[in-house]
């Protein structure tokens, strides 16, 4: 039976900057994950607050914010089974030194800010986070 998911990407600032969404997006395709909506956005810091707001009680939301909003993002929908779990694998440990190898954030991370890739961590949050960027 097929268990086809959806999740939510984004290709941080960082790698945005470095001209690095084609080779970003290559890495999903190689892997199996379908694009099925894609946009570049630039966001207001009020937005990237609404969009991270589940770590509001962080010490690092607000640099977190700060972050995401300083350029042009883009975000995706990526299709795959077990989209979810297979992204978080793709995608590394959130702090690109302790990132496997041949993961997107240990190739491309420069630090736990800049770690080039978000990804939703479940099937609630992405559904959230596809409804922020792509509601119809
Ligand atoms: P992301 O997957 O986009 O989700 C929240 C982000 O917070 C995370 O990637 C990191 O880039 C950033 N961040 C900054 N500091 C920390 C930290 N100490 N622990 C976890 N995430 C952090």
């Amino acid at each position: 039976m097929s268990n086809s998911e959806q999740t939510l990407s984004i290709i941080k600032p960082d790698a945005v900057e470095r001209n690095l969404s084609e080779e970003i997006k290559n890495e999903f395709k190689k892997n199996g994950f379908n694009i099925f909506k894609e946009k570049k956005v630039k966001l207001e810091k009020s937005e990237a607050e609404k969009f991270y707001q589940i770590h509001q009680s962080k010490p690092f939301y607000n640099d977190l914010c700060e972050y995401l909003s300083s350029g042009p993002i883009v975000v995706m929908v990526l299709e795959k089974e077990n989209a979810i779990v297979e992204n978080r694998k793709l995608m590394g440990a959130t702090d690109p030194i302790k990132a496997e190898e041949g993961t997107i954030r240990k190739k491309y991370g420069i630090s736990i800010d800049k770690n080039s890739v978000h990804g939703s961590d479940s099937s609630e949050n992405a559904k959230t986070e596809i409804n922020f960027f792509f509601k119809e």
